[in-house]
């Protein structure tokens, strides 16, 4: 029973050079913005209010620092990967070409925690923005439509709705081109400078102390939610067959983006706690749209106003990627045939994947429906921890197993570097509630299932390998 089978890098590349059509344009900058069009979103617009109220407290600002730090490590081992297999279809691929069919499973499994669940959390995060804003023009949605059974509702349909949205467009056709994911991360991105720059003056530093009201277990945990914000950076290898210089450039645009992401996020969490007491943020409103929340409460409400449009046009292009990302490991997997065909089909009309799209929307609507975002969004940061400690181990075992493999960036202070991230990405799952180590056990468990019922008996690299041995003989 071969479970370790690796797919070839020359076989991966030579599936990508039969597809035609996608136009080497993308260089550093485009890369650089993709990476922060997938970051900024429901994390720093959202999850900083439950983080600042009820974890961290004004040490908000320390949990983003071990957050970022964890993704650092793991994106320059990241970045390795992406320089040394240049080929869409994210850490999937990384896996199967490098570590063996059962790691490459096990990667893609996780990552629809990733991009699935993570989906259904963005878009109870722009529930949350829209309906504190309509709130604001008057108009009042009933609880029952606007939040889960576990809050006290019935069903979270503005949330069900953007999903829908989003799966429409991508249906018919319409790409996050980077010209369109170019003006919302400029938009994004002013939303946040503007927070900052009307923000700052009324920082009063007694807000800061008690600096850690719930302990470091509570800074820990806080680092575990906040850890959201920061998923997105990985999306970038997804675009390696439409960069002009992937093996340069890829590193360049993981690492940039991250880093420009921290250095906003470290000064909004400092100031989100600076300017109110952290307790303000246990408010339905503080909970669901703190950003804007905090400006409402030193009176700047049209600044509150701006921030809440620029967070739902900012959290609309996140779904979209990730929308996007999970059809296109799907459409992998089911090529390498660990899933079934069907899921991997391309609509003859639209040219897109319709089929995966629309399983996709209807699973993550109804997720985003019915469950509070706490739940959902712990899943995805473990679902994606554990992608990256797997990705940090296996930068280790390639340099050792593959040196023929040509890398031109290498994750630095090898193998120190990949160390600290598996220690650091362990830590931060340690600060995530037990229920969610549990959901997510029962999750890692059928996959197991699935992959040795399904998905080893139908490989395309074990009917080839099969095929080969024939010969052989
Ligand atoms: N980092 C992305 C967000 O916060 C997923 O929405």
């Amino acid at each position: 029973m071969n479970i370790f089978r690796t797919k070839p890098v020359s076989s991966l590349i030579a599936e990508t050079k039969g597809k035609s059509g996608l136009k080497k344009a993308l260089g550093p900058l485009d890369l650089t913005m993709l990476g922060i069009g997938c970051i900024i979103g429901t994390g720093i617009f959202v999850l900083t209010g439950v983080a600042a109220a009820d974890l961290s407290g004004p040490a908000l600002v320390l949990s983003f620092v071990f957050a970022g730090l964890a993704c650092c490590f793991a994106a320059l081992c990241y970045a390795e990967f992406a320089s040394m297999i240049p080929v869409a279809g994210s850490a999937y691929t990384y896996g199967y070409a490098g570590l063996g069919e059962i790691w490459g499973w096990i990667i893609g499994w996780d990552l629809i925690l990733e991009y699935a669940v993570g989906i259904a959390t963005v878009a109870i995060g722009w529930s949350g923005y829209v309906v504190n804003l309509l709130n604001n023009i008057g108009i009042v949605l009933p609880k029952a439509i606007t939040s889960s059974p576990f809050e006290g509702g019935v069903i979270n349909v503005p949330a069900m709705l953007i999903i829908a949205l989003i799966a429409w467009l991508l249906i018919s056709g319409v790409r996050n081109t980077s010209g369109v994911n170019g003006v919302i991360v400029i938009i994004k991105v002013a939303v946040v400078l503007l927070f900052i720059v009307l923000a700052v003056w009324h920082v009063k530093p007694s807000n800061w102390t008690p600096f850690m009201p719930y302990g470091f277990n509570g800074v820990i945990s806080g680092a575990a939610v906040v850890f959201f914000s920061y998923i997105g950076f990985d999306a970038v290898s997804t675009a390696a067959e439409e960069t002009r210089n992937p093996q340069r450039d890829m590193p360049r645009g993981i690492i940039a983006s991250l880093l420009i992401c921290t250095v906003l996020y470290i000064a909004v969490s400092a100031i989100l706690t600076g300017i109110v007491k952290y307790t303000a943020y246990k408010t339905p409103a503080g909970h669901n749209a703190p950003v804007a929340y905090a400006l409402d409460l030193i009176g700047i409400h049209w600044g509150a106003a701006l921030i809440s449009v620029g967070a739902i046009c900012g959290i609309t292009s996140v779904c979209l990627v990730l929308m996007f990302g999970q059809s296109r490991i799907f459409f992998a997997m089911a090529r390498d045939g660990l899933i079934p065909k069907v899921l991997g089909g391309v609509s003859q009309k639209h040219q897109t994947p319709a089929v995966s799209t629309t399983i996709v929307a209807t699973v993550c609507a109804l997720t985003a429906g019915l469950f509070p975002i706490g739940i959902v969004s712990e899943l995805v940061s473990i679902g994606t921890l554990v992608a990256f400690i797997i990705v940090c181990a296996g930068t280790i075992v390639l340099r050792y197993k593959r040196k023929d493999l040509q890398r031109s960036f290498k994750a630095p202070f090898f193998p120190v570097t990949p160390i600290l991230g598996i220690l650091s990405c362990g830590y931060l799952i340690s600060g995530l509630q037990p229920a969610t180590w549990i959901r997510f056990i029962v999750w890692f468990v059928l996959g197991l299932i699935v992959y040795f019922a399904y998905s080893y008996k139908h490989s395309a690299l074990r009917a080839k390998s099969g095929v080969e041995e024939q010969v052989q003989n």
